[in-house]
């Protein structure tokens, strides 16, 4: 008796103290952390991605999904945006990115506006976050404050790229589920299902969505003959076709995705499984007729992902090109 309470006592000691921790690593990270040493930054950053926006609108799309990319992996730290060479591998040929992510020109581009004002001192982490929020604004979506701090590792994982990035064959549920994958970074099912409505611009190659156009039960079936129009059934054939993630509005960041996840036009099996008779069900349908609590959910599930595991202080270092490390 007096042994378990003891060990309770201790496990809750335990708990308090890595909540604790965890609360100090991002407390680390401010909204004004720039504010005198690059009271620019934030300007010109935005100036560019409204830039990059206008002239093609995915492109808001392509630098969301590469902070996403980003913080899955290692945490919020850059990683992605590092080349491979010949004695470097990176995360760019995991399955989730080769191929597939883009925007590397432009933040290429924001970096070096940015090096022009304030020399080594804004990260590659914190660009990749504020040209997220700002592209989400640039199409019509939601704006929040972004937290600020971070700063850029010298090393990238291939293989938790591949591991921890999830894929769109996931189920909900079950071993490594949607649910789980997002669990795994601290993120929960509300954070999962609102964080999914960033699939309400972009575009996806038909590979990413055959299987599910072509096998699953769970979609209209007008729906899945026109995509399947444009990916044929053959591996191997149309493999990078493009269909927009949200047929209704694709270029404007708002809540349709949620009402054709209603309407069982979700391109993805993963969006799909998000309305599929599941515990998500009531907060899709929610968001599908209530876009500011959509957008309210949106901003603080941003946040909370990019709180994940940030270098901060003295850690890594700030880069002077984003794709190498200095
Ligand atoms: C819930 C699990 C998720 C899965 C399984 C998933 C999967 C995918 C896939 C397969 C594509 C198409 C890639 C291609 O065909 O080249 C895609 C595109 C995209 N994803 Fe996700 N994604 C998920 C969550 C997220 C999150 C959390 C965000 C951001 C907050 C996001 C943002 C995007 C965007 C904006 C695009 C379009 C990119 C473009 O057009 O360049 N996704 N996603
Ligand atoms: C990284 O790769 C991109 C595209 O492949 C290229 O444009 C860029 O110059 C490379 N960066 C460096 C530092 O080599
Ligand atoms: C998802 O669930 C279906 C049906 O229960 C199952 O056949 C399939 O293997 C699961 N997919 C994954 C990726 O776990
Ligand atoms: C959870 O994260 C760890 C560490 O990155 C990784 O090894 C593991 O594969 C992840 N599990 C799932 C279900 O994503
Ligand atoms: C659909 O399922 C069948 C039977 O499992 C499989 O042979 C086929 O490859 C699947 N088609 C696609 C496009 O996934």
């Amino acid at each position: 008796m007096a042994a378990s309470s003891s060990s309770s006592l201790s496990s809750v000691v335990m708990v308090v103290l890595l909540l604790w921790l965890a609360a100090l690593a991002s407390a680390q990270l401010s909204p004004t952390f720039y504010s005198r040493s690059c009271p620019r930054a934030l300007a010109t950053i935005k100036a560019a991605v409204t830039a990059a926006v206008a002239q093609e609108p995915r492109m808001g799309a392509s630098l969301l999904r590469l902070h996403f990319h980003d913080c899955f992996v290692q945490g919020c730290d850059a990683s992605v945006l590092l080349n491979d060479t010949a004695t470097f591998t990176g995360e760019q040929t995991a399955f989730p990115n080769v191929g597939s992510i883009r925007g590397f020109a432009v933040v290429d581009n924001i970096k070096a506006r940015v090096e022009a004002v304030c020399p080594r001192t804004v990260s590659c982490a914190d660009i990749l976050a504020v040209a997220a929020r700002d592209s989400v604004v640039a199409l019509g979506g939601p704006s929040w404050r972004v937290l600020l701090g971070r700063r850029d590792s010298t090393t990238a994982s291939l293989s938790q790229a591949n591991s921890d990035l999830p894929a769109p064959s996931l189920n909900l549920t079950g071993i490594s589920g949607l649910v789980g994958a997002f669990a795994n970074k601290s993120l929960s099912q509300t954070d999962l299902v609102a964080l999914s409505g960033a699939h309400t611009i972009g575009l996806s190659q038909c590979q990413n969505f055959r299987a599910h156009i072509y096998n699953d039960t769970n979609i209209n079936s007008g729906f899945a003959a026109q995509r399947r129009a444009n990916c044929p059934a053959a591996a191997g054939n149309g493999d990078s076709n493009l269909a927009p993630l949200d047929a209704a509005t694709p270029t404007a960041f708002d809540n349709a995705y949620y009402r054709n996840l209603v309407s069982r036009r979700g391109l993805l099996h993963s969006d799909q499984e998000l309305f599929n008779g599941g515990a998500t069900d009531r907060l899709v349908r929610t968001y599908a007729s209530n876009p500011s609590s959509f957008n309210r959910d949106f901003a603080a599930a941003m946040i909370k992902m990019g709180n994940i595991s940030p270098l901060t202080g003295s850690q890594g270092q700030i880069r002077v090109a984003c794709s190498k490390v200095n």
